[in-house]
């Protein structure tokens, strides 16, 4: 296979389809993952791509699609979320394993074993999506920028762990994107989510979608290492200017 080829996780929904639409309207064959394979399949017929069920907190289902992939160029580690909104006080473990395993064990898994194959391709690139919860803390937040604070770092130290390999490392920590992340986050509770970006203009996934693109599309010398995107309504984690 010489077609560049790239590997998006979460891309059932968000900023994860978004992506992997712009990525095969860039000329890549683009592997689809994630744990609603219908949503996938309809997707990977659009674009030409590959749908694979895809679970990153569970090692077989990981080894399953990451055996799938002949060739990988691109890895957009992009599958996570939140899970509740409570202080450390009333904290929910299995909300926070949720988090723990999804966020920061998920990129771990796809990345360890992507790695030989990025290294590989000559001009690999890993994009990991964090958040602006990587790098400030909320009340209530607990439990997702602990989890974003590690994903990051996980990342951040393959810069240097993978110096002098032809492979770049490029962090996006978005503010607030309208996707189903509020939804999951509140579980199912449509209202809730809806208030999160009441009265502000948020991101849309394309927006980071776009981003994504234009870091893969640098020559290989060139390494966005970190991306800081926010709503221009958006200041601090929790902090808008809300209308109306
Ligand atoms: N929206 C925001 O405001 C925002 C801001 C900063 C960072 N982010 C980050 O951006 C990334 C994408 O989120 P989004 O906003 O696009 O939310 P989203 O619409 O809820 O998308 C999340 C994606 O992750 C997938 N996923 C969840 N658990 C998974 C698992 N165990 N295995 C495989 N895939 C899994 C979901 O697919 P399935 O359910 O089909 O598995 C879905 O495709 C996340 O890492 C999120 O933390 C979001």
């Amino acid at each position: 296979m010489s077609t560049r080829t790239a590997v998006v996780t979460g891309a059932s929904s968000g900023i994860g389809e978004a992506t992997a639409r712009q990525l095969a309207k860039q000329g890549y064959h683009v592997y689809v993952g994630a744990r609603r394979v219908d949503r996938l399949e309809q997707l990977a017929a659009e674009i030409g791509g590959t749908a694979l069920a895809l679970d990153v907190t569970d090692e077989e289902s990981v080894r399953a699609f990451t055996d799938a992939v002949e060739r990988c160029d691109v890895l957009v580690n992009n599958a996570g979320g939140a899970k509740g909104l409570a202080p450390v006080l009333e904290a929910d473990l299995d909300d926070w394993r949720w988090m723990w395993e999804t966020n920061v064990l998920g990129t771990l898994r796809l990345t360890k074993a992507l790695l030989p194959k990025l290294i590989d391709s000559g001009d690999g690139l890993i994009v990991t999506v964090t958040s602006v919860a990587a790098f400030s803390v909320y009340d209530g937040g607990s439990g997702y920028t602990s989890a974003k604070h590690a994903q990051g770092v996980l990342h951040r130290t393959l810069r240097g762990e993978l110096l002098g390999k032809p492979v770049r490392l490029t962090e996006i920590a978005p503010g607030a994107v309208e996707t189903e992340f509020s939804l999951v986050r509140f579980g199912g509770d449509a209202e809730r989510a809806a208030n999160v970006y009441k009265g502000i203009d948020p991101l849309v996934a394309q927006d980071i979608a776009e981003i994504i693109g234009f870091v893969a599309s640098r020559p290989p010398h060139v390494d966005l290492d970190t991306i800081v995107v926010k709503p221009r309504d958006q200041a601090e984690s929790g902090r808008f200017a809300r209308r109306g």
